[in-house]
């Protein structure tokens, strides 16, 4: 065993936070106590990020109006969504995809601007600078619900309409709106299996070993 283990209840608690964390869209509007909100983006920039080029940018909304227009424009691109799912539009429409207007605080993440300096892990993949910001916004959603907080993330947003919006600067990119805040209780599995949307895999199914898995 490794000397560098945690303790037994410390890596119980790991393994908890990540199986008990949830992508909320039901919030209560309780407010967010400021030591909390700055512990879980203190988390978030302790993540890892490709050449340590830290891409994430992170814009608090606190203005009401702000927080509206940015509704408005998730509503508008759920409907869009909606429609290019075809036979599937009323079945989406019918699922709760924020909670945008109730949740303690609003934030939304971005990729910095002038992202081509750096190059260290990004020249083949640029893309890295995305995966980055990802593994930035686990850890807040993993902060949060050992915190006791919930946090959804939501992607449907047109990106330049979201950047005009927040005076962002050409070539910056915002890449998701999160909803962070006290809920009810949390759901006991993910909402889309819950309402019947989507059945995640198994592990097994998803792991191969020395090549991609042949077909049975
Ligand atoms: C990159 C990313 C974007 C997502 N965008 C949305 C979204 O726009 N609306 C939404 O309701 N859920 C969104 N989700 C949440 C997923 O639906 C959710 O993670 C998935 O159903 C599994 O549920 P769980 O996170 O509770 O385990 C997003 C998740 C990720 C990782």
């Amino acid at each position: 065993m490794s000397k560098h283990r945690f303790s037994e209840a410390e890596i119980q608690a790991v393994y908890r936070v990540i199986g008990e964390r949830r992508d909320m869209r039901h919030f209560l509007s309780t407010p967010v106590n400021p030591d909390i909100l700055h512990r879980v983006l203190q988390a978030a920039n302790q993540a890892g990020s490709v050449g340590l080029m830290q891409p994430w940018r992170f814009i608090r909304i606190s203005k009401v109006s702000l927080r509206q227009s940015i509704h408005a424009l998730v509503e508008q691109e759920r409907r869009l969504t909606a429609k290019a799912l075809g036979e599937r539009e009323d079945e989406f429409m019918r699922l709760k995809v924020e909670g945008i207007l109730e949740c303690g605080e609003l934030l939304v993440v971005a990729l910095a601007d002038k992202r081509e300096q750096h190059v260290f892990g990004r020249r083949t993949l640029p893309d890295m600078d995305l995966a980055s910001v990802a593994c930035a916004i686990q850890n807040m959603w993993l902060a949060a619900r050992a915190e006791g907080l919930g946090m959804g993330w939501v992607s449907l947003f047109d990106p330049e309409a979201l950047a005009r919006l927040l005076n962002m600067p050409a070539g910056s990119q915002p890449v998701a709106i999160l909803c962070l805040g006290h809920v009810e209780s949390f759901y006991e599995k993910p909402m889309l299996e819950i309402e019947r949307w989507a059945r995640p895999q198994p592990l097994e199914n998803l792991v191969s070993e020395n090549s991609w898995p042949t077909q049975e």
